[in-house]
């Protein structure tokens, strides 16, 4: 462990992690015990700026007030029934979701992966149901680079031996096409057996990779021509995250199937949702699909309030506007230490160029030390997602510090 240079407050939290908790994350070392809005605290007082925002799931700041007072007032009253009952709130939540992103129907989960694996099963059994596919036949196609969590199901269809290296055997029935190859997807379509293509409208985890401009458009057409559904997974690129409600709104295009999670609660709690129509909707009956958690009435509470700050706060049209102006400010540093800048909206990652392998990490830890959190992602690829309340002033000196932490990279 790195414990070295760090105070005896902040080793003594990473010890205790380090001895009792799996260790299946390697993290910064630094200990966070506040939030608010676009900054972070440690234990030992140190603010910074969030440039993770949780992976995407604090789109709308830290603690948002809102949100946390529908939680608070929620908490109160009611937080669990399970769907053996009804609640007050589901049927609201249902109708308010539904309505925002124009579609038939819900089904509530909580992490973003059972969304993926709800919209898998829904797209197997409208294959079944519907498309005429020979049971146990169905399949879905992914594209390479994909991360949709880490269930059995989802490291099944990764192309990163990290994800899984020594976890098989796999789920059967997915089948890979490379990203942003229009090509490689119409032939792997024309299987009849295909039920659905899921995929990242901008590919988030395997460092904002984004399509030529055009592929979502003809991801769509495809998917209709060959009666295949289109799942898009907005997990990470929702919710305003790339200056758009959804990214798929940047070509207009709407997938048969949009999986929705982190900020869909702020942040606040795990809260995932499909959205489909009828047709494929429908073909789930009682008792086939559900979890315990899904639609409780504090979820439903939350992303309510989470929803509506997205909107009345213009948060697409902010991260918009403050992602032109991070990306024009990085690229007029001109460092020869950074590749390539590339994003949309609040949704951007720069690659480092540096011959030391472990650049990106130590250019992380020195700008944690300068006060802004940002972690790398396949090595020499570092996310700038802050929460996308960031004013330009904040954005202004978050390029600031990142101009003084290349400066102390040699
Ligand atoms: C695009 C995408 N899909 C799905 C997930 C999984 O979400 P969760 O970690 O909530 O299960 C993630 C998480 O990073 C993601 O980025």
């Amino acid at each position: 462990m790195e414990t070295a240079l760090l105070s005896p407050v902040t080793a003594a939290y990473l010890q205790l992690e380090e001895q009792y908790g799996a260790h299946n994350y390697h993290p910064l070392p630094v200990v966070l015990e506040k939030g608010e809005s676009v900054f972070l605290w440690d234990v030992e007082g140190k603010r910074y700026y969030d440039f993770l925002s949780g992976y995407s799931a604090v789109n709308q700041g830290h603690c948002h007030p809102r949100i946390i007072e529908s939680l608070i007032e929620q908490a109160k009253k009611l937080t669990l029934t399970s769907r053996a009952f009804h609640n007050n709130l589901l049927g609201k939540y249902e109708q308010f979701i539904t309505e925002y992103f124009g579609y038939d129907k819900v089904l509530p989960m909580n992490t973003g992966v059972e969304g993926g694996e709800t919209a898998i099963k829904l797209a197997r059994r409208w294959a079944y149901a519907k498309k005429g596919v020979e049971e146990n036949k169905a399949k879905i196609i992914f594209a390479e680079g994909n991360f949709w969590g880490r269930t059995l199901a989802a490291i099944s269809s990764s192309t990163d031996p990290s994800s899984y290296h020594q976890f098989g055997p796999f789920m059967p029935g997915f089948e890979l096409v490379p990203y942003n190859d229009l090509i490689a997807l119409e032939k792997a379509l024309q299987d009849p057996n295909v039920a659905a293509f899921m995929v990242e409208p901008i590919q988030g985890e395997a460092g904002v990779v984004i399509p030529d401009e055009g592929y979502l458009t003809k991801v769509r057409a495809l998917c209709t021509q060959y009666n295949v559904l289109f799942i898009a997974d907005e997990i990470q690129t929702g919710l305003a995250r790339t200056g758009k409600m959804l990214a798929c709104d940047h070509e207009s295009v709407k997938p048969d199937i949009l999986i929705l999670g982190k900020a869909l609660s702020g942040g606040v709690l795990p809260v995932s949702a499909v959205l489909a129509d009828d047709f494929i909707m429908m073909n789930i009956k009682p008792g086939e699909h559900g979890s315990t958690y899904g639609g409780n009435p504090l979820a439903c509470a939350v992303a309510m309030s989470a929803l509506t700050v997205i909107k009345e706060e213009k948060l697409a049209e902010n991260a918009e506007a403050m992602g032109q102006l991070l990306r024009n400010e990085l690229s007029k540093l001109n460092s020869p230490y950074i590749k390539t800048i590339r994003g949309k909206g609040l949704l951007n990652a720069i690659v480092i160029n540096h011959p030391n392998p472990e650049a990106a990490w130590d250019f992380c830890l020195i700008l944690k030390e300068k006060g802004l959190l940002a972690k790398p992602t396949h090595g020499d690829k570092i996310r700038f997602a802050p929460p996308l309340v960031i004013n330009e002033a904040q954005i202004m000196e978050c390029v600031a510090i990142i101009a003084a932490a290349l400066k102390d990279l040699s």
